[in-house]
């Protein structure tokens, strides 16, 4: 008897293992699914059966027959890349394990299109109970149907076992976690087991730091940049070596200053301003507060006091007129499912706004340059409402693809590709902005952007060509819309986004 080659053996161990999670019953999702990492491009989808077989994630926008990966891990823990994705886009999808599927169609929406400048996230933070009070704060929270979600920290009471992670993070949040990307941050709770390993073991965030870690991370949603701190770790609780205050110092000084993005938040969980229980970590004021100022952060979340604060414009522990360079506005959002404790002072004269006695999570909407907050409780009454304004430079116009003339090749247009996108999307996966796309392909000679010197047309074609032959894997040319003259409704040449194995 021939032996079997590999790839006919693990054919046939598939067919085995489904073969025996049937004739054992259906498959069934132990956890459900929860999205991770979402980018413009690309996303995870994470969860558990009960069985070990081969699993997939099957999704389109619009129709879910269009794409299907499998999960890039045996067994029962299951992780499945999305790629190929568009931006700002809504995708449903379905797990599906042993031929079967698992879940009724969820949906989700991809981060938005470089130049967008409307982004609307919520935070919640000290909610990892998994009371009646979580489960209400995270039904609030759909319901708004944010693009992204942040957590300040104590995802899961008491100890961030692997065991509280499942039934205080995953299961009382599971409707959100399967529709809305979340970006969490770790909590001295969560760091009570093993140095957060749960925390990393159950989460697929952005790693875009020298160790690769996922206790600190950026990404860019918008025209927003948003900066994931590990407090627990930077006031002594973790891997000094890979997340102590130095070190995440250095990291976010060169994150910030890189970031080009018009609007900054960061959040972690030790709050440096609250007059909660705790009060104020001052090494994390003293050493993060010059370069959120220095760098032009506007809002800085925290939680570890369960109640809810916000102060006034601060630059250097005072109270700044608002739009005064510098400024920043900090916020404990550690309302969101553990018992409230009371003020235990009086109210300071930074402090702005606190509520010790509401549950609840923080809505903020981002339009251009007016930056609305909300602390909201889960039926969506407002507690508090802020505002910060500050002036935008004008849109820039549409990146064009300039033809070759007289002999010159102008530059090709590219996509704004971000450092910090969560997931890596790689740079020839970088999307222009949907309005001014146009297939690579109907950059026909006669289809494409318009010579104003029909004495170059030819070089000219030639140069397209050439150039079309270059960007063919970057998938878009951009022309300006007035010179297109490609018959092509606009977005119809949108690339499928074949499914590529994980
Ligand atoms: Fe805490």
């Amino acid at each position: 008897m021939r032996p079997r080659s590999p790839r006919a053996a693990s054919r046939a161990l598939a067919v085995s293992l489904c073969l025996a999670a049937l004739s054992a019953g259906a498959a069934s999702l132990t956890r459900q699914p929860y999205l991770q990492s979402v980018s413009r491009t690309s996303g995870l989808v994470a969860f558990r059966t009960d069985t070990s077989c081969p699993a997939q994630v099957r999704f389109g926008a619009g129709d879910l027959a269009q794409m299907a990966n499998a999960s890039s891990v045996p067994g029962t823990r299951h992780l499945v890349t999305l790629t190929g994705l568009a931006p700002a886009t809504e995708y449903s999808y379905v797990v599906e394990a042993c031929g079967a599927a698992l879940t009724q169609a969820r949906s989700f929406r991809t981060a938005p299109a470089p130049g967008t400048r409307s982004v609307h996230f919520t935070a919640m933070g000290d909610m990892g109970m998994g009371n009646a009070d979580q489960i209400a704060v995270a039904n609030g929270t759909l319901r708004v149907r944010p693009e992204l979600v942040l957590t300040v920290g104590d995802n899961a009471y008491s100890s961030g076992t692997e065991s509280e992670w499942h039934s205080r993070f995953f299961a009382p949040m599971a409707g959100l976690l399967s529709q809305v990307p979340i970006f969490p941050s770790a909590g001295n709770h969560d760091y009570q087991t093993a140095q957060a390993q749960p925390y990393i073991d159950n989460l697929y965030l952005p790693s875009n730091n020298r160790h690769r870690s996922e206790r600190y991370y950026s990404f860019d949603w918008g025209h927003v940049h948003f900066a994931a701190i590990d407090s627990s770790c930077a006031i002594g609780a973790g891997p000094q070596a890979v997340c102590g205050l130095a070190e995440q110092k250095t990291w976010l000084q060169q994150d910030l200053a890189q970031s080009q993005a018009f609007w900054k938040v960061v959040y972690f969980h030790h709050a440096p301003y609250t007059s909660g229980s705790h009060g104020s970590q001052l090494a994390i004021r003293r050493e993060l507060g010059p370069l959120f100022e220095a760098h032009g952060v506007d809002l800085v979340l925290a939680g570890h006091d369960h109640d809810y604060e916000r102060s006034y414009p601060l630059r250097a522990g005072s109270v700044v007129p608002a739009g005064s360079g510098g400024a920043v506005v900090y916020l404990v959002v550690g309302n969101g499912g553990a018992s409230l404790r009371p003020f235990s002072s009086s109210q300071p004269s930074w402090s702005a706004f606190r509520n010790d006695t509401a549950k609840g999570f923080l809505d903020v909407s981002v339009n251009e340059g007016v930056l609305l907050g909300r602390m909201l409780r889960p039926d969506g009454s407002a507690v508090d409402s802020f505002s910060i304004t500050k002036p935008l430079p004008p849109l820039a116009p549409p990146l064009a693809l300039t033809v070759a003339v007289e002999g010159e090749r102008g530059p090709l247009p590219v996509g704004d590709p971000s450092p910090t996108d969560p997931g890596g999307t790689p740079p020839q996966e970088q999307l222009l902005p949907p309005a001014e796309e146009a297939p690579v392909d109907a950059l026909a000679p006669g289809v494409g952007c318009a010579s104003s010197n029909p004495a170059g047309l030819a070089f000219a074609l030639a140069g397209l060509l050439v150039s079309g032959l270059l960007l063919r894997r970057r998938g878009r040319i951009t022309c300006p819309a007035s010179s297109r003259r490609a018959s092509t409704p606009p977005g119809s040449g949108r690339r499928s986004g074949a499914p590529r194995a994980p």
